[in-house]
This record gives structure tokens, sequence and C-alpha cells, in this order.
């Protein structure tokens, strides 16, 4: 189990491993500390739906908590439940209906300062672009000029969190984690950028309806409004849970795209079909139904965030197994979207398998396939996050080719995300 948490281990393939060695449900004992891992779609369904009451994030997520605070993603009870509640509105569909142009804007921004030729990590890119959409949509905030410092701070992250997360499991919670100065610094950046968006909103006094101006106007029963450190924690999680993941989703996307050429043309001939070169907006994406399916399947074989946990408060059953009070259960998308028993030929990018009309979709169980989670935790930003990807990658394919080299290697970094280890390097062909 120790290889889990190595981040020079292999954890996929240790994962996978015991996936297809020991089955549905494989249960360990680590220094004490219960913990098994689920494999089969009904008992995810059980853990995440119908016995979420008595689940709560697992250990390891404490390894995120001093990035995040006790944002929403980490949250819980009374506090989650009105945290939610508050931020919902931002998330319906009515809502984020708005956001299409901002998507489209900033990509065309971008595609302007783009030429034939040029060579580029994409990863990057793609990194930079959502971060700019979602500091834009929900706090009206400019991020251009802190970027490099996010991205820098996410990468000392990203590359930490693992061993983190092995320790914050193994660990008392009374125990804190262990700091390096690394660390400490990356954190420091990132808390500067979120502090400086808030003390600008309030020293400009202005409310513009966005999520920020209800964060500030919010109060309690009591009249008491969110802290500071309320407020950062907010930021931070929507900021993180946000852009990295749907930056994830594009560059495997680009990165599948590269070495699929049928796919490719398949999806330049709907975009020139639904488009003739237009900008893509809301009203074409009921349209651009390959172009979902592509993503949908880009999700099956990199699913953005690959791993859930959750610790159970009391005993509890999965099928004819008990599980004692406090075991911490890992689910896996990875594992679970590459089970041969759901998708035949689980290697095989093939966004045919999701078109309304193949037989392959309509028999699989629910939580054989769940990018965005499930049951109350689900992901707030999953709607916000297809609108996004969907016209991002249209845009962007409209315009131009992402070449990546022959034999290039790219291999996966699992941490809080899955991210390209070390970016995408690739060249642009304008089409
Ligand atoms: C393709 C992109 C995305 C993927 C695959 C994804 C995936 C997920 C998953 C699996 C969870 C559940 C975690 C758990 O159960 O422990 C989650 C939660 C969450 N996601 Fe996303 N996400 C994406 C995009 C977004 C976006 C765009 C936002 C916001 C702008 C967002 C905000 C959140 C938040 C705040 C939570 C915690 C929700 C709660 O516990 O109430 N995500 N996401």
């Amino acid at each position: 189990m120790g290889s889990v948490f190595e981040p020079k281990g292999d954890t996929i393939r240790y994962l996978t491993k015991c996936a297809r060695e020991y089955g549905d449900i494989v249960f360990f004992r680590f220094l004490g500390v219960p913990a098994c891992f689920v494999n089969r779609p009904d008992y995810i369904e059980s853990v995440l739906v119908t016995q979420n009451n008595n689940f709560v994030k697992s250990k390891d997520y404490r390894a995120m908590r001093r990035v995040l605070g006790n944002g929403l993603l980490l949250s819980e009870g009374e506090f989650w439940r009105r945290q939610r509640k508050l931020i919902q509105p931002a998330f319906h569909q009515g809502r984020i209906a708005a956001y299409a142009e901002i998507m489209a804007g900033y990509t065309q921004q971008m595609l302007a300062s783009w030429s034939d030729g040029q060579t580029l990590d994409i990863h990057e890119a793609m990194m930079r672009l959502t971060l700019g959409i979602v500091a834009k949509t929900l706090f009206d905030a400019d991020v251009s000029h802190e970027a490099e410092d996010v991205d820098a701070a996410l990468a000392v992250l990203m590359g930490k969190f693992l061993r983190q997360a092995g320790l914050a499991l193994l660990l008392p919670v009374w125990v804190p984690l262990p700091t390096s100065q690394l660390l400490k610094r990356a954190v420091g950046r990132l808390d500067k950028v979120i502090y400086s968006i808030i003390e600008r909103r309030r020293a400009s006094g202005q409310m513009s309806g966005d999520l920020l101006s209800v964060f500030l106007q919010v109060q309690d029963d009591e009249g008491v409004g969110m802290t500071d450190r309320q407020l950062h924690d907010e930021i931070m999680t929507l900021f993180l849970a946000g852009h990295e993941t749907t930056a994830n989703v594009l560059s495997w996307t680009w990165f599948l795209l590269g070495q699929n050429p049928e796919v490719e043309e398949k999806l330049f001939e709907e975009l020139n079909r639904v488009l003739g070169g237009r900008v893509p907006t809301l009203a074409d994406l009921p349209k651009l139904i390959y172009t979902d399916t592509v993503l949908r399947e880009s999700m099956r074989l990199y699913p953005p965030v690959w791993v859930i946990g959750r610790r159970a408060l009391s005993p509890f059953r999965l099928g004819e197994y008990e599980l004692p009070a406090d075991t911490n259960v890992l689910i896996s998308q990875l594992i679970m979207h590459k089970d041969a028993r759901y998708f035949p030929e689980p290697q095989r990018f093939d966004p045919d398998r999701w078109s309304a009309s193949d037989p392959r979709g309509a028999s699989l169980p629910r939580f054989a396939y769940f990018p965005f989670g499930g049951g109350p935790r689900v992901c707030i930003g999953a709607g916000f996050a297809m609108m996004e990807a969907v016209l991002l990658l249209a845009t962007i394919a409209q315009q131009f080719r992402i070449q990546i080299a022959p034999g290039q290697q790219v291999s996966m970094q699992p941490s809080v995300t899955l991210r390209p280890r070390n970016g995408i390097p690739v060249t642009l062909r304008r089409r």
C-alpha cells in the first residue's frame, strides 16, 4: 500500500493490479488504519449516494486543507450545506449561459497571439486560459499578471501532494503534516493572489452581482458576514477546482487527438458543418454532438479527478461484506473507467461508444463512469466545465491543428488531479 503514496512509485499500475487481481473490493490495514479500495459500480453508488450520510471525506483530503482551508470541497455538515446553497445559484444553467461569451472571448484572445509553426506547452496554455476564465466569470477579476505565480505554486503543490496525502491518512489528525520551505512559499504565493482580489473588491465597494459580491454581502442569523479567511477558502477552492480540472481535460484531449487522426478528422468535419468558421455560441452547443463525445471519451481515459476518498462514521455493508467504522474508502475513476467488463477494448480512444445510437452506452451501470463524482457531493461545476470544454475545444480546433511530436512521451502525474507530468510540447498548425 505504501507504493500508492510514493510520488515516484507507479501508483496507477499498482492500483490497477490490485483491482484486476483481487476484484471488486480490496481491504487493507495500513499500519492499523483500515482502508478499502472499491471497484464495482453498485458499491460505489452505495458509498456516494445511498449511504452517503454515513461518510465524510477521507483523512487524506487533509493534505489539501492548508491550501483550500474549509472551502466547499473540504467542509462538512451544516457548514458545507449552507455554503453549497450559497454558491449553487452561480452554477445554475441560466446563470452559466451568460459565461459562454466570456469563455469564447478569452479563447479568441489567446488565439490572436498564436501563429503557424509556433511551438508551446499546450498544458500550460490551457491552464492559463481556464484560470483567466474562472477568475473573470465567478469573481470578475483579471489574474493575467498573477498567472505565472499560480502555475508555479500549483506545480510545487501537486508534486508534493501524494506523499502528504499518505501521511495524512496515517497520522492522527492532531499531528500537523510536515511542511517544507518550498511548500510554504508556494502556498504563500497563492494566498497573496486571493487576498489581493478580496482587498481590491473591498476597496472598490463595487457589487456587480458576481459570486464575490454574493460572498461579501451574505450574513448569518446573527448578522455576521464571512471573514476574509472564509472568503479566501471559497475563492481558492473554486479557482483550483475550477481551472486545473478543465485544463486537464483539454490537454489530454489534444494529446489523444494528436494520436488519432481519424477522430480528429471527424471532429473537424462536425466543426466545419455546424460552425462554418464562426465562433461558437451557446446556441451551437446542442449541435456539437461529436465534440461532446470526444470530451466524454477523453475523460474516460484520463479522468481529471482520478480518485475520490471517503471515511465511514459507523460500520457499513457493501454487498456481502461488513466493514468497520473509520474505514477509508478509495474509489478510482481511472481504474473503473478502464474496466473491460463495462468498456470493451478499454484502452482504445473511441468517442463513438458515447453516441446515442451505440448500444454499449445503454447497458452501462450508473457508476461505471463518473468523472464528476456523485451524490450530494457531486461536482458543483460539472455543467460549467462541460460547457467550457466544448466551447474551448471547438473554438481552438476550428483554427488550429495541435501537432504532437511523433514518439513524444507524456506520462500521467496522479496528484489531486491527473495532469501531464512535464506538460505536453506541441507545434501549432493553422488550419
Ligand atoms: C472537467 C472538469 C471537472 C471535473 C472532472 C471535476 C470533478 C469533480 C469531482 C469528482 C468532485 C467530487 C469530489 C469528491 O466527491 O470528493 C468535484 C467536486 C467539486 N468541484 Fe469539480 N470538477 C470539474 C470542474 C469543476 C469546475 C469548473 C468547478 C468550479 C468552477 C468545480 C468545483 C468543484 C467544487 C467546489 C467541488 C466540491 C463540491 C462539494 O463538495 O460540494 N469543479 N469535482
